[in-house]
């Protein structure tokens, strides 16, 4: 099956499934990574792995849709199985949502519904919850609101930082993300009144 992936940062969910594919077995190939911005380690691992790249900025275009529309002929381009958001910073449109109906999905640093947006590692430690971790979701026109494929917790130890606890959820993000797309790939996966049956 064909992945495409879109960052905007470090590219470790990236990274990790660049990995992943290496493996005959996992069944699934990285085809395309697209990022919203330039000089990004993401698009460096990316092109490190022989991968094509590509970058549409908002900024390049007149209107939001007309980037949003840009953003879904390339990837279509690529005629992915999924679409994969890894630490992209952006969300995308209708257009984009229709052209890959249950098929983008996108990884998140909180245990949703729990601490949507931005901060979510900051967000759990103010509220001094004991659990943090990752959702992984397929995308709907909400932010962080989509159907859950898969979650996973890490605790929050007293003395954490926002630095400190980002890495330990990102490390257990990763393998979450690796474990479901090869599930994805391999079994396939059905929404039922938003909830999400692997096989
Ligand atoms: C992930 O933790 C994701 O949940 C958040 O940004 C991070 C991306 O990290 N939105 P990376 O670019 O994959 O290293």
């Amino acid at each position: 099956k064909r992945l495409v992936v879109l960052v905007s940062g470090s590219g470790s969910n990236l990274q990790a499934l660049i990995d992943a594919c290496r493996d005959p077995e996992y069944g699934a190939e990285v085809v395309a990574v697209g990022a919203d911005r330039e000089g990004i380690l993401g698009l460096k691992r990316a092109e490190d792995a022989g991968i094509p790249t590509f970058v549409h900025k908002v900024k390049d275009f007149d209107t939001r849709d007309a980037w949003d529309e840009a953003l879904t002929g390339t990837v279509a381009s690529f005629e992915p199985d999924i679409v994969v958001s890894a630490g992209f910073l952006k969300l995308c449109g209708p257009r984009f949502l229709a052209a890959f109906p249950g098929r983008y999905i996108n990884t998140h640093n909180s245990l949703l519904p729990a601490f949507p947006g931005m901060n979510g590692p900051g967000e759990a430690l103010a509220a001094g919850v004991k659990l943090a971790g990752a959702t992984l979701f397929i995308c709907d026109d909400g932010v962080d609101t989509g159907p859950i494929l898969a979650q996973c917790a890490v605790p929050v130890e007293f003395d954490d930082t926002v630095e400190t606890l980002t890495e330990r959820i990102k490390e257990a993000e990763r393998a979450q993300l690796v474990e479901s797309v090869g599930r994805m790939v391999r079994e396939g996966w059905t929404v039922e009144d938003r909830r999400v049956r692997f096989g």
